[in-house]
C-alpha cells in the first residue's frame, strides 16, 4: 500500500488533484482504493482548516498519525496583489510551510511534489524561460514562492518543483470565471495585451503530478528537480479572454461577446509587479515523462462544459 497526503486540497489544483486520485479519505477515515498499476493507494487529502502548513507541531502530528510515503503540496498563498502589504502571511505558508512539509519528508526520506509560479522570473528575457534561467522575482509573491524552492531544495528531502502559469479551472476564483462574470456586466472590457506567457489548467497540472507519483511508485526513483510546465501555445491576457468569449459564446454560456480592448501594464497598474515575459519552455517535462503538452484551448473547452453543466 502505498498513502499520499495531499495539502491544499480545497483549492484549483488541489480540487483537481483529489478528483483525479483513486481515493479520498479524511484525516481519521481509511477508505482504499487500488491504483492503475495494482497498488493500493490511501489518500489523506486536507483543506487549510484540516492541516495549516504553518503549524509545524500540527504538520508533525499529522505525518506521524499517517505516515505518508509521498506529500504533494497544493497549499499556497496565492493573493499577488494583497501579499505586497501582507508579506509576513505569504512567507509564512509559501517559504515556512514548505519547509515544515520538507523537514518531515527529509527525516522519513518520502518526496515532496511542490508547485511554484513563473513569477519567481524577472520576465525580462525574450525567448522562455528555461529551469536553468536565473530568478529575479520582482513581486513579495513572486520572492516567498522562490523562498519556498529553496528551503525544499536545502532540506535534503527528495522534491520536484513544478513550476507553472497562469492557473485556471472549474474550482475557486481564476481569469476565466472573472471575464465570465464581467461579460455579463459591460460591453467593453480592457485588457492587458502585453504580458506573453500561457494559460494552464488545474487538471493538466494535476495530471502531470500523478505521472510524477506513479513514476515514482513505480520505479522507486525520483530525480529531484525543477521542472516547468504549461500548457501551450503562447498567448497574452487579452488573447486568452477572446479566447473565453469566443467558446463561452459559441455554446451559450454568454448572451453576448464583449469588446476586448488591448491595453498595456502601464495602463492597468497593479500592486504587484507581473512579469511581461512569463513564458516557461517546457522542453524538460516533455523529455522526462515523454508526454505531449495539452494545448489551453482544448483544457479551457472542458473547463466551460464542466461549467455550463454546473450551472
Ligand atoms: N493561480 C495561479 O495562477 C498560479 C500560477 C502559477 C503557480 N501557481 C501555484 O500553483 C499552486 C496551486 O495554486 P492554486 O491556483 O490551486 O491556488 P489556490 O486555488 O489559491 O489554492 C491554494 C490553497 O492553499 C490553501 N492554503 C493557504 N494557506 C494555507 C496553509 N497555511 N495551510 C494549508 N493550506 C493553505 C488555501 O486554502 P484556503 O482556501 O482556506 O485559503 C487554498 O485552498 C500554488 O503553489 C501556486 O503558487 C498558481
Amino acid at each position: 500500500m502505498v498513502k499520499i497526503l495531499i495539502t491544499g486540497a480545497n483549492g484549483q489544483v488541489g480540487r483537481s488533484l483529489v478528483e483525479q486520485a483513486p481515493a479520498t479519505v479524511s484525516v481519521s477515515g481509511s477508505d482504499r482504493e487500488k491504483s492503475g498499476d495494482g497498488k493500493i493507494v490511501q489518500l489523506l487529502a486536507c483543506s487549510s482548516s484540516e492541516l495549516d502548513i504553518t503549524q509545524a507541531d500540527r504538520v508533525k502530528a499529522v505525518m506521524e498519525q499517517f505516515q505518508p510515503d509521498l506529500i504533494i503540496n497544493a497549499a499556497a498563498y496565492t493573493a499577488v496583489d494583497k501579499a505586497e502589504t501582507e508579506s509576513d502571511q505569504a512567507y509564512a505558508v509559501n517559504r515556512d510551510g514548505v519547509l515544515n512539509l520538507a523537514q518531515e519528508a527529509k527525516q522519513r526520506q518520502i518526496p515532496v511534489l511542490h508547485i511554484s509560479t513563473d513569477y519567481v522570473f524577472d520576465g525580462e528575457k525574450d525567448t522562455p524561460y528555461k529551469e536553468t534561467d536565473s530568478t529575479s522575482p520582482e513581486s513579495v509573491y513572486g520572492a516567498s514562492k522562490l523562498a519556498g524552492e529553496q528551503a525544499l531544495q536545502q532540506s535534503g528531502a527528495l522534491y520536484l518543483i513544478l513550476r507553472t502559469s497562469w492557473v485556471f479551472g472549474v474550482h475557486g476564483g481564476n481569469f476565466v470565471k472573472t471575464m465570465l462574470r464581467l461579460a455579463g456586466e459591460r460591453d467593453t472590457l480592457s485588457i492587458v495585451a502585453d504580458q506573453q506567457g500561457a494559460p494552464t489548467s488545474a487538471a493538466s497540472i494535476a495530471e502531470t503530478l500523478w505521472r510524477f507519483a506513479r513514476q515514482y511508485f513505480g520505479t522507486g526513483n525520483l530525480e529531484s528537480g525543477v521542472y516547468h510546465f504549461s500548457n501551450q501555445p503562447e498567448t497574452t491576457w487579452h488573447g486568452f479572454a477572446t479566447e473565453i468569449f469566443t467558446q463561452a459564446y459559441g455554446m451559450g454560456l454568454l448572451e453576448k461577446q464583449p469588446v476586448v480592448q488591448g491595453i498595456t501594464t502601464a495602463e492597468y497598474p497593479t500592486p504587484a509587479k507581473r512579469p511581461l515575459n512569463s513564458r516557461l519552455d517546457c522542453t524538460k517535462i516533455q523529455r522526462t515523462l515523454s508526454i505531449e503538452i495539452p494545448q489551453w484551448q482544448d483544457e479551457l473547452s472542458r473547463v466551460l462544459a464542466k461549467l455550463q453543466n454546473e450551472s
